[in-house]
């Protein structure tokens, strides 16, 4: 679905200037914290008086703006009962947690208006900070930028025993960072590049009074298009303690942090003996390389995206949130932990190395559609009855990702965590090491990753993986894959050495060459285990049709020279 864009002029343009430069400050909203094993969230609607004079529709979770934060215990077996007041149906996503497709609340899992939806799940991920926002099949946008979105927090016995900040609120702290579109009605707008309205945590203008001591900031980059480069007054060092999926190894020290959309990090920042001292968390803009959407510039020629050049936030530094340093509390922690965590990422030699997914145009090599779009993920655009990728329960898999546009784009896959393995043959760096469940493409990127399907299978059922540009995911860049049941009575993988298996995903044909002379035994199973093909050959090579195959993985059996050994392939 395409929708029609509401465009900066120079009339609009003196409005957002004023928007831009507004300085009175309002108190941080801190959102509400819920804790527990079973959770009511009511979807609304509502006004809210942003600007003097103007009513703005708005939508909140049991409120009329945002939503609470949701605590989480590893292990708990919790129950979300979602209820949707909206007249509009919805969805709500809980985006990096680790749930079977039923609960996952991607577009499959409508929720009707006025219908409760209440799945019920095992807390599997480690502590973390995650969030939740809607999902519905062009709506994502809307919705989001309406005001659906809040934190996840989830806590586990490891993270524990760190001295770290831990009281919400006090000295751990969200920031849940969202630029906006106002129309001159002052009315929320979406797929437009005039979203020069700065919230944190649902408050324009923020300040927040914090203690001189080690805050911890869970900062959570929601806002529907906009990257930036975080960071404190003056280049304040700080400490990156964790990423998307959870705590790093080891503390990082930066001064700068960038973090696109659906991306979070927890960060450390020692405020000891800086006591009646004010500073500002602040984005440095001008760091951001072009292409990324915030920099100074995306795309070259006639491949831009129009009126991105008047957004005055675009490629400039600025200051986000106002931090008032106070008397330190009751019981401050002053120190901050240098090692953390072991994260133990997936061994290549493990892994299945067959997923490609391209980035592209609607009309290859269009150049309008170059930093616009509508943009494509694999070739191909969303399509609620597709499944467009099949793995297997318990696949180790490579992942390459291919950006064949002029703008950079966040990619997301629900489900699973995962590790960047390389970024153009270069190891990632140490920010994105951990286990991540968003990842930054910029024009041109080649990057692959490492993840494991594990826990949940369901042949038919798909979740998500898309770009994380709300206006890009709505226009269809977005796919699904099913975890489907591993096949019954084969044993583990076996990557075989003497034999060579081309082309792997196959379209029609699959050719197999032993590299050793003797006769070749092959059998094929599909994920049941039922015998589908046989044959034997006493050449080197042979050759299979598969085209009359259902699509989707097998298992492949090979015996020569009394060695038998096992290789998934995929059939397309
Ligand atoms: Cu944060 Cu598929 O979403
Ligand atoms: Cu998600
Ligand atoms: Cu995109």
């Amino acid at each position: 679905m395409l929708i029609s864009k509401f465009r900066i002029n120079q009339f609009t343009l003196i409005f957002l200037v004023a928007l831009f430069n507004s300085k009175a400050q309002n108190p941080l909203v801190i959102p509400p914290l819920l804790s527990g094993t079973s959770f009511s969230l009511t979807i609304q609607s509502g006004t809210k008086n942003f600007y003097a004079g103007y009513n703005t529709p708005t939508y909140g979770v049991n409120g009329t703006w945002l939503g609470p934060t949701l605590e989480l215990n590893k292990k708990d077996s919790v129950t979300m009962n979602v209820t949707n007041s909206l007249n509009t149906s919805t969805t709500i996503h809980w985006h990096g947690l680790h749930v079977a497709p039923e609960n996952d609340g991607g577009p499959h899992q409508i929720i009707a208006a006025g219908a409760t939806w209440s799945p019920k799940f095992k807390v599997r991920n480690e502590a973390g900070t995650f969030w939740y926002h809607p999902h519905g099949q062009g709506k994502t946008d809307l919705h989001v930028s309406k005001g659906i979105a809040g934190l996840i927090i989830i806590r586990d016995s490891m993270e524990a025993t760190i001295n770290l900040p831990r009281t919400y609120g006090v000295d751990d702290i969200p920031l849940i960072v969202q630029s906006k579109a106002f129309d001159v009605l002052r009315q929320i707008a979406i797929a437009t590049e005039d979203d020069t309205a700065m919230f944190v945590n649902g408050t324009l203008n923020p300040q927040v009074s914090l203690p001189a001591q080690v805050i911890r900031f869970r900062i959570l980059n929601g806002s529907s298009m906009r990257s930036y480069s975080f960071g404190f007054t003056g280049s304040l060092p700080f400490k990156m303690i964790a990423g998307d999926g959870g705590l790093l190894d080891t503390a990082l020290t930066l001064t700068q942090l960038r973090l696109a959309p659906g991306e979070r990090a927890e960060v450390l920042l020692n405020l000891t003996g800086m006591n009646g001292q004010t500073i500002y968390f602040r984005n440095f803009g001008s760091l951001l390389p072009n292409g990324i959407y915030g920099a100074a510039a995306v795309g070259v020629g006639s491949a831009v995206i129009p009126g991105y050049n008047l957004n005055p936030r675009n490629g400039a530094d600025y200051d986000i949130l106002k931090i008032n340093i106070i008397a330190q509390n009751g019981s401050p922690v002053t120190t901050m932990p240098a090692t953390l965590t072991v994260n133990n990422p997936w061994l290549t030699s493990s892994a299945i190395a067959n997923r490609r997914i391209e980035f592209n145009t609607l009309v290859a090599g269009d150049s309008t559609q170059m930093a616009e779009g509508p943009f494509l993920m694999g070739g191909k655009a969303f399509d609620m009855d597709t499944i467009n990728i099949r793995t297997q329960l318990n696949n180790v898999e490579i992942w390459k990702l291919v950006n064949r546009t002029l703008i950079a784009h966040p990619f997301h896959m629900h489900n699973i965590q995962f590790y960047v393995l390389d970024i153009n043959g270069v190891p990632p760096a140490a920010i994105e090491k951990g286990k991540k469940d968003v990842i930054l493409l910029m024009p041109g990127d080649s990057l692959r990753f490492i993840t494991k399907f594990e826990d949940f299978a369901n042949d038919t059922l798909g979740y998500m993986y898309h770009c994380h540009l709300l206006h890009h995911e709505d226009d269809g860049m977005m796919g699904q894959f099913v975890v489907m049941n591993a096949p019954v009575g084969i044993k583990q993988f076996d990557e075989t050495q003497t034999v060579v298996i081309y082309p792997n995903p196959a379209q029609g044909k699959l050719n197999i060459v032993a590299k050793e002379q003797g006769k070749l035994k092959v059998s094929v199973y599909n994920t049941l285990g039922e015998l589908i093909f046989k044959s034997a050959s006493n050449e080197k090579k042979l050759t299979i049709n598969t085209e009359e195959w259902p699509k989707g993985l097998y298992t492949l059996m090979l015996i020569q020279n009394l060695k038998t050994s096992f290789k998934k392939i995929i059939i397309e």
